[in-house]
């Protein structure tokens, strides 16, 4: 399915490499307005007939060699233009204005004030927030605009010509630290652009059956499901339009879930139709990949590999693919387009894109993947059209590797050691600080959590001692902290049963209290600090985000964690309990 098949965007992004233009295209589409992401490059004649071009903000600078460059025929197709960031610079440099490199650039909040009487600032004119991230700006205004936006700063932040319908923002319109974006975008869209409501993703069902049965001709349909949102509603949509005599979904069982999932899932698809999913029982081959692995990358490598050994084995097999099958994918807009920030989440999916079977499979055609033009919000709003069930909708993120990484391991046998503020765990985690992956031990500190105050000196002791990345608090242990030591752990299933027991506490409590509603994940991890008896250390891991990109670990109700450690102090195997008050960064939201 290309995206010609879908229906013609009223917008284009064109995408100058920066981790904005999925925000940019999403925030139009918020709008209502259908818009997608094209290449910089893109010639203008392959634009005729749209309304609004968007040119995207992004990290280069309009005079390095291979920057990305815009065709200048844009500029005269008649269709409203607004330049974001690098964006606006690309207009100055093509229209006659001049771009300056910036010595230190300019990051985070600044005030606008606004001048002239721009079309773009409608009802939103005056002193306002933005957000700014960039280094070089616009230094001469291109002849035919005006100055319609300064800050302190940036002497040159908005311009515009009414009479081409040009317009350039230095600040990101799409970000929500930018108080007013949302109405800029809509004054570009619908006063300047003359764009129309076009775009809900609630009415796409029916397009996208009508799709499918047109990729699919006579051919039945086979998916590998996981029980995501994704392929579970691209699934949903294959069985409303073929029927369920054409299409079958397979689960591959890695033994790496959270209690009770296989049947969770089962039980979702066999309430679509009867005899339509199968499992693949697969624990005892992703153990053996494990086994004695310590190393986070090194586990997260084996797991991909078995995912794409276990996947080829099954097309090869010619078992559900025989004859008039092809295969189908819950695959969504971000994983089509690349643009800029690429996220250590994209590491599974890759695997499985890349596989060869499925490669194959692409070339043949054999490859239909009905979201591929949705977000992952909007594929969630497509799920509630087809009524299915909000618990599956509303679920939290989970990693493509399962609880394989949050089984901490360690081939070292060590005590804790007294340090400022706490005590030492030698126990390393993940965590990011700048563009930069640490990999480095954790401290522990015995104040009770709960307190913003504690969580503001979390931060301080992060900052204050340069070699730990991470800091947690205890909220109960089986006995004196000091007398806790590491010892070496790898993954076994004992130790993946204790998570997944652990795990199944935490999640029902959070249910019942209607904490889970309050974070946008919720990690439990374990980690190798105990006693001989009682090996392990349970890790809280409650975050809020939008995205995933950064984090706040947020604190829970005391009453809900005095009730969770006593529950979870009791399982067997575990020692004691600690409370993760690292914001991300300088802590990644999972621990390795
Ligand atoms: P980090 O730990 O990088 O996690 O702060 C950010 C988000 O990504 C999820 N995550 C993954 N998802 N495969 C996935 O599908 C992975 O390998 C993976 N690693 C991290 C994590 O749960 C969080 O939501």
């Amino acid at each position: 399915m290309t995206s010609e098949s879908g229906p013609l965007p009223q917008v284009v992004v064109l995408d100058t490499g920066g981790q904005y233009c999925h925000l940019i295209t999403r925030k139009i589409r918020e709008l209502g307005v259908y818009s997608e992401i094209r290449p910089s490059d893109t010639p203008a004649s392959a634009l005729s007939g749209v309304r609004a071009i968007v040119i995207s903000g992004g990290p280069a600078s309009v005079y390095e060699d291979g920057s990305p460059q815009v065709d200048p025929g844009i500029f005269t197709l008649g269709a409203a233009v607004l330049g974001i960031c690098y964006g606006q610079q690309l207009i100055a440099f093509h229209l006659g204005g001049e771009v300056r490199p910036g010595d230190h650039g300019e990051y985070g909040l600044a005030w606008l004030e606004t001048m002239g009487d721009s079309p773009l600032f409608r009802g939103i004119a005056g002193r306002q927030q933005i957000w700014m991230s960039h280094r070089d700006a616009v230094a001469a205004i291109p002849s035919g605009f005006e100055l319609h936006g300064a800050t302190e700063t940036c002497p040159i932040a908005s311009i515009g010509d009414r009479e081409r319908r040009l317009y350039g923002v230095q600040f990101h319109p799409e970000v929500v630290h930018t108080e007013r974006g949302r109405q800029l975008l809509s004054n570009f869209l619908f006063d300047i652009a003359g764009c129309e409501q076009d775009w809900n993703p609630r009415d796409q069902a029916e397009r996208i059956e009508d799709e499918i049965r047109r990729v699919a001709g006579d051919r039945n349909v086979f998916f590998f499901v996981s029980g995501g949102v994704d392929s579970t509603v691209a699934f949903t949509l294959c069985l409303r339009a073929l029927g369920p005599e054409r299409v079958r979904g397979l689960y591959v069982d890695t033994g790496l879930m959270r209690e009770g999932e296989t049947a969770f899932v089962r039980g979702v698809f066999e309430s679509l139709a009867a005899g339509v999913f199968a499992v693949e029982h697969a624990e005892d081959r992703f153990l053996a990949a494990l086994a004695g692995e310590v190393d986070p990358e090194k586990k997260r490598h084996a797991i991909g590999e078995m995912f794409v050994e276990v996947q080829e084995r099954i097309l090869e097999s010619g078992h559900y693919l025989e004859g008039n099958w092809i295969l189908g994918q819950g695959t969504i807009y971000p994983d089509t387009i690349e643009s800029g920030g690429t996220a250590k989440a994209d590491l599974i999916k890759t695997h499985h894109n890349r596989v060869a079977g499925i490669q194959k499979l692409i070339e043949q055609n054999r490859i239909i993947e009905p979201l591929h033009l949705l977000y992952k919000d909007e594929v969630r709003e497509v799920g509630r059209e087809l009524g299915l069930p909000e618990e599956l909708l509303a679920r939290h993120p989970f990693p493509g590797p399962g609880l394989a990484i949050r089984v901490l391991c360690t081939a070292g046998s060590a005590p804790l050691e007294k340090a400022e503020g706490g005590w030492l765990v030698p126990v390393r985690s993940v965590g990011v600080q700048g563009d930069s992956r640490t990999y480095r031990p954790v401290l522990l500190v015995e104040d009770p959590p709960g307190t913003p105050e504690l969580q503001a000196r979390a931060t301080r002791l992060i900052n204050a001692l340069p070699g730990i990345n991470r800091v947690v608090a205890l909220a109960g242990a089986n006995g004196p902290v000091g007398t806790l030591r590491v010892t070496p752990a790898a993954i076994t299933a004992e130790r993946l049963d204790r998570l997944r027991q652990t795990d199944g506490i935490v999640r029902k409590l959070c249910h019942e209290s209607g904490f889970e509603a309050k974070v946008w994940q919720f990690p439990v991890i374990l980690i190798p600090l105990g006693t001989p008896g009682r090996p392990d250390t349970v890790v809280l891991r409650p975050i809020d985000s939008v995205d995933g990109m950064t984090a706040q670990s947020v604190i829970m109700p005391e009453s809900l964690l005095a009730r969770m450690t006593a529950e979870l102090l009791a399982v067997e195997g575990v020692s004691a309990v600690v409370y993760d008050l690292t914001h991300k960064p300088p802590g990644t939201i999972e621990w390795e």
